[in-house]
């Protein structure tokens, strides 16, 4: 249908129920696999195996709230994020992301100079995570000088 060269404004695809589906069957897994941590946890006496199954088990658990503000976002209200709300974190912002840059520095040298298994295991989970803050941060912190909102 012509419509004048107007064209009608498509919905996001998140908005469908397909992609809420998605997301709720993969919160769906994160119970299982809290549940998978949790008992090879209790069935192991080392450490390294035990500290490996909490952490994960903690990531599951986050990711659950994560995935169900995700959800409550697209179904209930959305989240909005304007420069605005940014502008007076700056100097925050700024301070943050240069500490998280400073433990990824430290932890990239410590990673580099160690060889025992345990130690590397342990700093590559680290490493992952500072990345993640950097990242996070990073992307806050590019969204100041946008001049759009953000849904
Ligand atoms: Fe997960
Ligand atoms: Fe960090």
């Amino acid at each position: 249908m012509n419509l004048g060269g107007v064209m009608a404004k498509k919905k996001p695809i998140e908005m469908s129920t397909n992609f809420v589906k998605l997301i709720k069957d993969w919160q769906k897994l994160e119970d299982e696999t809290i549940r998978y941590a949790d008992t090879l946890m209790k069935k192991s006496k080392n450490r390294l195996v035990k500290m490996t199954m909490e952490m994960i088990k903690h990531d599951s658990q986050k990711h659950k709230a994560m995935q169900q503000m995700l959800i409550d976002s697209l179904t209930k209200e959305p989240f909005i994020l304007s420069p605005d709300d940014l502008a007076s974190l700056s100097d925050g912002l700024n301070k943050h992301l240069a500490a998280e840059a400073k433990s990824l520095e430290l932890a990239d040298q410590a990673l580099n100079s160690s060889e025992m298994f345990v130690t590397r295991y342990i700093l590559s989970y680290l490493i992952a995570d500072e990345q993640k803050h950097h990242n996070l941060l990073g992307k806050l912190n590019e969204l100041k000088r946008a001049t759009v909102f953000v849904t």
